[in-house]
């Protein structure tokens, strides 16, 4: 049953979005430094910073980027990293720079960095050479540092049922030795680089091996493979606890196996927890209780009726609409673009319908290994989820929130607190 008619909610649509719930916000509520006046910039730069502490960007040409590139214009977020990463890269390959492989070994790690940020935000057309061609360079680069690393990490095509994981296995120790295991994937949008600069360096400094992995609707499967994200995780999962069991039976203790999920990897990875009993715990980089409610909170009211109302027709085209429009925020824009291509499909209204799968209330209660959340006090996509999923655990979860400059989305640009924080757990 239509509650409103398609073009009287149309024009309230359209008039709500441009007034209220997609408009740029003016607050200046940072806990730090604002890196642009852009939200969805500043924390998109925040994350070059977070990874330059472990080795993954310098700080100085991170904080020229973010002087350079203008407020909403997506190309010049591009082309200002771009610049960057051709320039980077042109020094790793410079034979002058040879006599020191270690600085050569930082500066692919950089250039792989660049990369990814010059990709970031350019999802919204799924015909833009530059979202394979980028992807290409920083895949080159980051192999180029990982195979110089002390024990160099292992690309991995693992074959699950209907495709192929994506993975990176970095061993803790050139010997045969039984060692705790961190086995993590991102969210969203991150790469499985990315979580190189977070998690990798720090669980291999505690003696940990880590696997980092990426499945359907992850940016390289995505591109490789021509897939958007599935809900059932443990398609992917599984097949990485069998690789790690079998092949890597020397160096894995089987009875220290924890996953990780950065963002809404905290969605996949609690799904993998809650059906594959062969790890011994999960860490939930924040809590997820239900992507769809989150998601629908960047929606004015009159879009969720118009969502509600089953009008695909309208619903898309008043989206798009109101998407375009110049008021509308870089956060916005950006998270319909990334979800259309990662979940792999042209109709917002059938990506806010795929989000529904993706609820750990549906089965919170299957989850039998002790469960870590991390929240902070600046979250902005799943507010309030991480105490959700802590209350329907009870004693089988700990809830960590993260405060003051460490509050943000995933910890962003704390790297080291937040590793410290997460090892202090196991
Ligand atoms: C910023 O712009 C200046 C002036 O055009 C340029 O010299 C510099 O290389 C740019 N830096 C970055 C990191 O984009
Ligand atoms: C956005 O930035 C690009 C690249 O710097 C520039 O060519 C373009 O004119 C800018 N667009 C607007 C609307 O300012
Ligand atoms: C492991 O690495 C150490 C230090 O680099 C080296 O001395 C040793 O020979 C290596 N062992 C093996 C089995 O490769
Ligand atoms: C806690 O875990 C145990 C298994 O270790 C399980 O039986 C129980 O249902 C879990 N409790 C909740 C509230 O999920």
């Amino acid at each position: 049953m239509k509650l409103i008619s398609t073009s009287s909610a149309l024009e309230l649509f359209l008039a709500a979005i441009t007034f209220s719930a997609f408009a740029r916000s003016e607050s200046n509520d940072q806990p730090i430094l604002s890196l642009s006046q852009d939200e969805s910039f500043h924390f998109e730069l925040l994350v070059p910073l977070g990874e330059a502490i472990y080795g993954g960007a310098d700080v100085a040409p991170v904080l020229g980027a973010a002087e350079n590139i203008t407020v909403g214009n997506f190309s010049s977020f591009h082309e200002v990293f771009y610049t960057l990463a051709k320039a980077t890269k042109a020094q790793a390959e410079d034979p002058a720079n040879a006599y020191d492989p270690l600085n050569v070994r930082e500066t692919w790690f950089a250039t792989a960095t660049y990369f990814r940020r010059a990709d970031f935000y350019l999802h919204g057309d799924w015909d833009n050479p530059l979202i394979n061609s980028l992807w290409d360079e920083q895949l080159n680069a980051f192999d180029h540092a990982i195979s110089a690393l002390p024990n160099p990490g292992k690309r991995l095509q693992i074959p699950a049922d209907t495709f192929a994981v994506e993975a990176i296995w970095y061993p803790a120790t050139n010997e045969s030795s039984k060692r705790p295991t961190l086995i993590m994937c991102n969210g969203y949008d991150g790469a499985q680089e990315d979580l190189f600069h977070t998690l990798v360096v720090p669980a291999l400094a505690r003696g940990w091996n880590a696997l980092t992995f990426e499945g359907p609707g992850h940016p390289t499967v995505r591109r490789r493979q021509n897939l958007g994200f599935i809900p059932d995780w443990e398609r992917v999962v599984t097949p990485v606890v069998d690789y790690l069991l079998a092949q890597q039976a020397d160096n894995v203790d089987a009875d220290r196996l924890a996953l990780f999920g950065y963002s809404f990897g905290g969605y996949l990875a609690a799904r993998a927890a809650a059906f594959e009993p062969r790890l011994s715990a999960v860490l939930l980089d924040g809590g997820i209780w239900d992507t769809y409610q989150a998601y629908i909170q960047y929606l004015p009211a009159t879009a969720i009726a118009l969502l509600d109302s089953g009008d695909k027709l309208a619903f898309d085209k008043a989206l798009f609409a109101a998407v375009q429009a110049p008021e509308t925020s870089s956060q916005v824009r950006w998270g319909l673009d990334q979800g259309l291509w990662s979940f792999k499909t042209h109709s917002p209204y059938d990506f806010f319908q795929m989000t529904k799968a993706y609820a750990v209330k549906d089965f919170v209660h299957d989850i039998a290994i002790p469960v870590w959340i991390a929240d902070g006090v600046y979250e902005g996509f799943f507010q309030g989820q991480s105490a959700q999923v802590k209350d329907a655990l009870g004693p089988n979860a700990t809830l960590h929130v993260f405060t003051g400059p460490a509050g943000y989305h995933c910890q962003s640009s704390n790297e080291i607190r937040a590793s410290i924080d997460a090892a202090y757990w196991n």
